[in-house]
């Protein structure tokens, strides 16, 4: 795939920012768990959190494939910033307000969210609905001049921080998918409670919580789309975060892939650098053909996007090729480290943590695999 000049600069803008204000600083906010607002800020001002939307929006007007190349530099430096930054803020809260939105709505929240001045999260999944988010028990009853909303949800990036929630709620009981409503409520609501989700494998500079409706009133200005959109909208969301993430995960691989060339060259056994022995070249070839086949594979789904051609067949082999073979490559760099590999100390075991993360968030690996398996085979095993 030739990339335009545009796609070029975007990627060169994106890693030349990671170098210099993500990189040097991923131990100390992972150790601190310290969300990573100030970035946002940052990439806002550089315009690279107003990614691919309009500019009639206030969006950056990037296509798909520059908006991956954006994930893969930004991703390959911190997980967690990628989380906090591109794939909630951008993919699953700006996607849904762009598309579903009415133009009051798009003009009220997106320039909001592409400045960073508001921090976005979206809550679908709740302890009882991950995998199966349509059976979950959050529900928002209808009142004069608006929706009354109660239960809670799990396991929501950004959830502590965010001053506007998607909240995806059950506003027709026993109608599952059909019966979903998507609802924009501020953060510091009136019945709203948020508990930080601790003791994490990874991604610690991203925040995840807990959050707990109790009679929180939204106005009908707050309901994106239609009562029975919301599991659309979330599907819609989802398909661009699955792509941004697969992404991220190419970011990894390449980064180990960059550790591990280094530290081969450098290091010495047997009177040769590592590099010269035969075991260590196959763990190399091996991460270098993951990393290749993942980008592409990234990049065709990002293509299909642009293009406007059904693409989710792509998008769900993307994320889940992606995730799992970071998770590879940062397990193979490790190795190839030895002892120093399982220290804080080099990069490469942070990397393994985090991308187990991408490999579950935004759809397990298999629920990639049972989505793509309804699409080739054309029978649901849901
Ligand atoms: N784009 C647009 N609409 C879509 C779509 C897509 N890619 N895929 C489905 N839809 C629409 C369908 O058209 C359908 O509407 P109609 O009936 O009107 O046609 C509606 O959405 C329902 O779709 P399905 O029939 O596919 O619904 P399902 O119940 O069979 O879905 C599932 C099954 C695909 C496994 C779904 O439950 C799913 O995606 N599960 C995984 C949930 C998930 O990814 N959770 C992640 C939580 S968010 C997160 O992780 C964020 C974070 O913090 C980082």
């Amino acid at each position: 795939m030739q990339l335009s000049e545009a796609q070029r600069m975007t990627y060169e803008t994106a890693k030349s920012f990671a170098e210099r204000e993500i990189r040097p600083h991923v131990r100390e906010r992972a150790n601190d768990e310290s969300f990573p607002l100030e970035i946002m800020r940052k990439l806002a001002e550089t315009g690279l959190l107003a990614g691919p939307f309009p500019e009639t929006h206030g969006g950056a007007g990037i296509d798909n494939v520059s908006y991956v190349l954006l994930c893969e530099a930004i991703g390959g430096a911190s997980p967690s910033v990628f989380t906090a930054a591109l794939t909630v803020q951008l993919s699953l809260v700006s996607t849904a307000v762009h598309v579903f939105g009415t133009d009051e709505q798009r003009a009220r929240w997106l320039p909001e969210l592409f400045s960073a001045r508001k921090i976005g999260a979206f809550a679908l999944s709740e302890s009882n609905a991950g995998s199966d988010p349509a059976g979950m028990q959050l529900t928002a009853v209808r009142n004069e001049g608006g929706w009354v909303l109660n239960g809670s949800k799990f396991w929501i990036s950004n959830g502590s921080q965010a001053d506007l929630i998607l909240v995806f709620a059950q506003t027709d009981t026993g109608k599952r998918q059909k019966g979903i409503g998507a609802f924009l409520v501020d953060g510091d609501s009136p019945g709203l409670e948020r508990q930080a989700i601790a003791d994490k494998l990874g991604l610690h500079a991203s925040n995840t919580a807990a959050l707990f409706f109790d009679g929180v009133h939204v106005g009908d200005d707050r309901l994106l789309g239609k009562p029975g959109d919301g599991f659309k909208i979330a599907q819609t969301s989802l398909e661009s975060g699955r792509t941004s993430t697969a992404a991220a995960a190419v970011g990894i691989i390449q980064s180990c892939l960059d550790a591990c060339i280094a530290y081969a060259k450098h290091r010495q056994q047997w009177g040769k650098p590592i590099a010269a022995h035969q075991l260590i070249q196959e763990m190399v070839a091996d991460m270098a053909t993951d990393c290749e086949a993942a980008r592409l594979l990234t990049l065709e789904a990002a293509r299909k996007r642009d293009a406007g051609e059904p693409a989710t067949k792509n998008v769900v082999m993307a994320k889940h090729f992606a995730t799992e073979a970071a998770v590879r490559a940062a397990r193979t760099a490790i190795s190839l480290h030895g002892g120093v590999g399982y220290l804080a100390e080099y990069p490469v075991e942070g990397y393994l943590r985090d991308a187990i993360g991408l490999s579950l968030y935004e759809g397990t690996t298999q629920i990639q695999k049972l989505i793509l398996g309804r699409e080739l085979l054309g029978v649901s095993a849901f």
